[in-house]
């Protein structure tokens, strides 16, 4: 997508041909600076860290981290430690592990001379294969937005609700949530989204409506609480969410919060569609809520928030009382029955069990 009229994915080569740039999303939204990876640490910083997050994309930081290890040493043991080091840094975006073990099935069976050469392309491939995936998604969740439009009068506004960034900062680009709302924006749909503001982090409010004021598409950013309100009232068309790990029933992992949004679609009759690249499913796992590791992380992230002062610095303060006791679950899930359709590459389906294994019968088994 653009930014200030430049074509920007989320991840890319250097300019010396092997280190790996990446946009820093914890300085966002009031900078935008790029960060180079020169090791497999580096790439497993940026992951823990969360200077890339998103599902897609911490899967393809990932498998650039392993090219960047078989360029230091094409060794089976360095194969071994770059897979263990990565697949530590973040424990439910399945992604992850299905981008790492993409790069062993490939690199496994290569000559040592060659792994270097093989890894960069494969990773490179990886990330070609995630932006034409969200792209196929755009298109499918498009069909699902005209539906809405057609029962409205001409011209009227489609209210999407969305959670957490599942946008091209998300993915290589394009997006998995945003890609169809950017493709019925850009055909002339008039959009706009309810951006909720996803405490503790906040990747609605600085990432998502950085990414939409960007292109241009009509918004408006709310407490995490405010979208039951919003269904009540009539003012969402429907939901469109991401997720970092959809099971082979179709129980859906995403952000914390994800769930009360589906109860209340669920109350309102609001539709609840998942955007749901294949790569983020899981057939390994049927319950999620009984089977999915949930990261919990660092308390400072519930008891500080980070701002731009009036005067132009960025700080961070304190927001709850020392002395309280916070917990940090990063992620929920919502089971199946609340979820109104998968949005995926290969179009729109139930959340269900025979819908997902018939569409994706190769991954299925
Ligand atoms: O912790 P994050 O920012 O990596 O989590 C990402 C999400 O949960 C997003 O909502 C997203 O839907 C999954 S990635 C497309």
């Amino acid at each position: 997508m653009k930014v200030n009229g430049k074509h920007y994915r989320t991840i890319w080569l250097n300019a010396n041909g092997w280190a790996v740039d990446i946009i820093d999303q914890t300085r966002f939204p009031h900078e935008f600076e790029t960060v180079t990876l020169w090791t497999p640490d580096d790439a497993a910083v940026a992951i823990k860290d969360m200077l890339v997050r998103g599902a897609p994309l911490i899967g393809v930081t990932a498998a650039y981290g392993m090219a960047l290890a078989m360029r230091q040493d094409e060794s089976d043991e360095q194969l071994t430690q770059a897979y263990d080091l990565l697949l530590r840094t973040r424990p439910t975006a399945i992604n992850l592990k299905w981008a790492l073990d993409e790069m062993m099935k490939t690199l496994g069976p290569t000559p040592r001379s060659q792994r270097a050469d093989v890894a960069y392309a494969r990773a490179a491939e990886i990330a070609d294969e995630d932006v034409a995936i969200n792209q196929s998604i755009g298109r499918n969740g498009f069909e699902i937005i005209k539906a809405i439009a057609a029962k409205r009068k001409p011209g009227d506004t489609i209210n999407i609700l969305t959670h957490c960034n599942a946008g091209w900062l998300a993915t290589v680009d394009w997006g998995t949530a945003t890609a169809p709302i950017y493709t019925a924006h850009d055909a002339g749909v008039p959009i706009h989204v309810w951006v909720d503001e996803t405490r503790p982090r906040n990747q609605g409010a600085s990432l998502t409506a950085w990414e939409l004021l960007h292109h241009g598409v009509p918004h408006t950013v709310i407490p995490d609480n405010t979208g039951g309100h919003l269904m009540q009232h009539g003012q969402v068309d429907m939901a469109i969410v991401g997720t970092d790990r959809t099971t082979a029933q179709g129980d859906v992992c995403n952000k914390i919060g994800t769930y009360l949004k589906a109860l209340a679609a669920h109350d309102n009759g609001v539709p609840f569609y998942v955007a749901l690249p294949s790569p983020t499913i899981d057939f390994n796992v049927v319950d999620g809520v009984k089977e999915i590791p949930i990261e919990q992380r660092s308390g400072h992230e519930v008891s500080h928030m980070t701002g731009r002062t009036s005067d132009g610095r960025i700080e961070t303060v304190e927001i709850v009382p020392k002395g309280s006791k916070v917990a940090n679950y990063a992620f929920d899930v919502t089971p199946a029955k609340y979820v109104t359709g998968l949005i995926t590459e290969r179009g729109v389906i139930a959340a269900n069990r025979e819908a997902i294994a018939r569409a994706f019968p190769e991954r299925a088994g």
